[in-house]
């Protein structure tokens, strides 16, 4: 399949209503999208990337008002994230609306919902005219892609077509937030932070992604954000004498004598997050042996930071 590269929202809507899939630009990662209610359509969406079919999607919306065509009801909390996070990188799980095709939420009667911040992915979804069905887009296990580049390198000619822009601007994926029953729980750091969502709704239970992560968001467990080279976490840049076939990022500069082949020096946690999906893809292209990234305190959009690397490093160790 030729995959037709446009910078035109209302060419890639006309292909997505006719069933095709379409990879568009978020501000949290690029997303690999379809009609949410065309079954078939979502059903390549996991044969595009390989991704396991007990992974459930998110769908995402181009407007609050369209949540109630794919949720069966809006609990409280819900609510109140909606209004204070939509548009924005959080994606709030509901009771599913029976429309909703259960390949969509993997066979749970639930389903996560989004809204972007971004103009060009709302024109896009607004043209669509139906929510989308979007997981990441990359193949499987891989780090999510920040550029259309690295949709490129993981998609092209396995999709109809990539709406392209430029650099996602939070390079982390949506924080997702459990609100089907009386006490919401976090089931995945992202780019809203926890202080921010307590803020909105104190009784947030941030220990579910131990507990009950895996039950109530089954994609948990799969291997997650990982470059095909080794990823450590470090508390520091150190010099060994094999640095020069390791990479490293972080917040901390290596002295010049570590001796690193590749590095990104970070003046901030954003700044971080922005980047680490962009090198582990370049130290990959570099073909380094390993990467070394700079521990961060759980702190703001630290603890998704720490989370992405922790399974990196559990992925490839
Ligand atoms: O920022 C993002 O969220 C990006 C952009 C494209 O929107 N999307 C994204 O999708 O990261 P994906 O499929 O790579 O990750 C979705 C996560 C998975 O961990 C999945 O298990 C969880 O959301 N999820 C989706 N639907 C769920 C549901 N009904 N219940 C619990 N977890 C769900
Ligand atoms: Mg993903």
């Amino acid at each position: 399949m030729q995959t037709l590269l446009t910078n035109d929202p209302f060419q890639a809507a006309t292909m997505l209503r006719s069933g095709r899939l379409v990879c568009f630009p978020t501000e949290t990662v690029y997303g690999l999208g379809a009609d949410a209610f065309n079954e078939d359509a979502v059903g390549r969406i996991f044969a595009a990337k390989m991704r396991p079919l007990d992974n459930p999607l998110i769908v995402h919306v181009s407007d609050p008002a369209q949540v109630k065509c794919v949720a069966r009801h809006i609990p409280p909390a819900a609510r109140t994230l909606i209004e204070a996070c939509f548009p924005g990188p959080l994606s709030v799980v509901l009771p599913k609306a029976e429309a909703v095709p259960s390949i969509v939420t993997a066979g749970l009667d639930t389903v996560a919902v989004r809204m972007p911040d971004h103009d060009l992915a709302l024109t896009f979804l607004e043209a669509c005219n139906t929510p989308v069905a979007a997981p990441s887009a990359n193949l499987s296990g891989r780090p999510s892609p920040t550029s259309w580049e690295a949709v490129c390198d993981d998609l092209s000619g396995r999709v109809d077509c990539l709406l392209k822009d430029g650099r996602s601007a939070k390079g982390l994926e949506s924080t997702v937030v459990d609100c089907t029953d009386h006490s919401p729980g976090l089931l995945r750091a992202g780019a809203v932070s926890v202080e921010r969502l307590l803020d909105l709704v104190p009784a947030l239970r941030i220990d579910p992604i131990e507990t009950v992560g895996e039950l109530r968001s089954p994609g948990i467990h799969h291997p997650h954000y990982a470059p095909r080279v080794r990823v450590e976490v470090v508390e520091r840049p150190h010099g060994t004498a094999t640095n020069a076939e390791r990479a490293y990022i972080g917040i901390d500069a290596p002295t010049s004598s570590a001796g690193y082949r590749l590095t990104h020096v970070c003046e901030s946690t954003d700044e971080y997050a922005y980047c680490l999906f962009d090198f582990f893809r370049r130290a990959e292209a570099a073909g380094v042996g390993e990467i070394h990234c700079q521990r961060v305190m759980r702190h703001g959009l630290g603890r998704a930071l720490m989370d992405r690397l922790e399974k990196a490093a559990s992925s490839t160790a």
